[in-house]
Parts: C-alpha cells; structure tokens; sequence
C-alpha cells in the first residue's frame, strides 16, 4: 500500500510559442484545464501502475471534480478534506519545444492539518510505502512518522527548497531529483551527490535517463527512451509514481527503474498531467513497441 501526503492543484494549461520573457504580453493558441499537482500525479502515476493508493491532501470548496477524479482513477479518498480555503492551483505555459514554467498557488495544499495526516499514517503498516512532495505541509513530520514506523520513503525535493529538503532528508529512504533540483541540492549543501548520504538516490535527467544508487554500492541506470515530446509537465511525477508503485510490488529497482522510464516516455508525447499520465496496458505496449 502507498499512502501519499501530496498536493492537489487546478492546472490551467497555455500552449505558447515561447516562453514570456519579462514585461512581455503573449498570447496562446490553446487552453485547457485539468487535474494536476505533483500529488495528485503521483497518486494518480502509482494508481494506473496498478499499486493500492490513499491519498492524503486537501481541496476547496471547489475541489469535489478533482476528488472524484482521483477515485475515478482507484485511488483511496478517504483523507482528502475540502477546507475552506480555495484549492491550488497552478498557471503552466507549455512551449513549442515541450518545456514549461509553472507559477503555482498553494492555497488548501498548504492549509492541511497535522491531525488529519497523522491519523492516515496510524493506518500504515510497515510493508507500506510513504511518498511525498514539497508542495504541502508536514512533510518533516510524516517523513520522520512512517521512517519510525519502518515504511518507505520516498521523497521528492520538488519544488525545490533547501530547507524542506534537510528537514525530510534523515527520514528518507529513497531521495528522488531531476538533473536540475540534484544541482541545488548539492550547491545547498556543499556537497557533490556522491557524497549525499541517502540510503538510495534516484536522479531523472529526461533524455539523458535516469540513475538509481543505494548506500550499499549497488547501482541501476534507465536510459530514456526516444520519442518526441509534446509535453513534459508532469513527465517527473509520472517517473516516480510508477518507480513507487515498482518498488512496492516488489520490483528490482533496475526493473522499476525502467518501467517508470518508458511510462514516462509515454507521458511528455501527450498534453496535460494527471489525465495524460498512462496505464500500465498503455505502458505494456509502448514498451513492446519499442523493442
Ligand atoms: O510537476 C507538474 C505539476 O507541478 C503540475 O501538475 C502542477 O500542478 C505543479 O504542481
């Protein structure tokens, strides 16, 4: 089981020519909206995976469709709350080369209460997975709950926060970062990644792969497949869904590993985040296809 303590978002999507410099008005040839969050996208990854889901999190008063949305998808409801505050969300321009940049309000992410994730972790068990992002509160305190009570933990520094990051980084088990975010981390810390001492280490770097590295020596690299990519906006919370929901089901992590890689693959050739995240039937016969 993988219980994820993780964000919720609105995201409004702007098909752009180009990223808006400073002071420039631009406008887009399309729109859409749909449900996002690095949360959500990672509940909704593991859950299309095939991996039993609870997600803990937090909407507004207009958050019932995104709810509804992620238990459409199997995804356990049971502790997400609708606060008063309004839900996050999240303003994404995507540019003809399929990179993006994000302004994100946190709104109910943000406003979450300890009770409420605690009385989700009571739950857990120590076969169980926790997952987690920068994009709520109590990630410290959640990470050193399910560390104590022998879960897995899987923490992604993103956004990164440098703060954020030393606060979880003792409870982790395994610390996720993109090529970027391993870059401040290490500036953050003085320290080269080799020397970052996380029982393991995953690094996603898009089209150069993916590396994983335990404490023990142990290593395992994916290297990306090649497609051409429409979109990368959530390509990173679909990687570590799918590589939590490998783990848990008891997957190598070379195994894991590269079927996160491909269901990533498959996601940057579609628009949108959760929406576009694909099954593992979707997974199966991309990865066919590839060989
Ligand atoms: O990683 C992509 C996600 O970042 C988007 O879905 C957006 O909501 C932000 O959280």
């Amino acid at each position: 089981m993988i219980y994820n303590l993780g964000s919720i978002n609105i995201d409004h999507f702007y098909r752009v020519a180009h990223l808006p410099a400073p002071g420039e008005t631009l406008a887009a040839s399309a729109y859409h909206t749909g449900l996002g969050g690095k949360g959500a996208n990672q509940s909704t990854a593991a859950a299309k995976a095939g991996a039993r889901v609870a997600h803990v999190g937090a909407v507004g008063p207009d958050g019932r469709w995104a709810i509804d949305r992620l238990a459409g998808w199997g995804v356990d409801t049971t502790h997400i709350v609708q606060l008063d505050t309004p839900s996050g969300h999240a303003i994404i321009n995507v540019d003809q080369a399929a990179e993006n940049t994000i302004i994100l309000y946190p709104g109910a992410n943000r406003a979450l209460g300890w009770a409420q994730v605690e009385q989700a972790l009571n739950k857990a068990a120590p076969a169980d997975t926790l997952i987690l992002q920068n994009e709520t509160a109590h990630q410290a305190e959640a990470a050193a709950l399910a560390h104590a009570k022998g879960l897995r933990v899987i923490y992604s520094a993103a956004p990164f926060d440098a703060d954020a990051v030393r606060a979880v980084l003792k409870h982790v088990t395994t610390l996720v970062l993109n090529a970027v975010e391993a870059e401040q981390l290490c500036a953050a810390l003085g320290q080269t990644l080799d020397a970052i001492d996380v029982p393991e280490l995953l690094v996603t770097r898009g089209a150069d792969g993916a590396e994983w590295r335990a404490r023990t020596g142990k290593r395992a690299f994916a290297p990306a497949l090649k497609v051409t990519p429409v979109d990368t906006t959530g390509a990173g919370d679909t990687f570590a869904g799918y590589f939590a929901a490998g783990r848990d089901k008891g997957l190598s992590p070379q195994d894991a590993l590269d079927w996160a890689a491909a269901a990533a693959a498959l996601k940057v050739t579609r628009h949108g985040t959760a929406d576009a995240i694909p099954t593992a039937a979707e997974v199966a016969a991309f990865r066919a296809q590839c060989r």
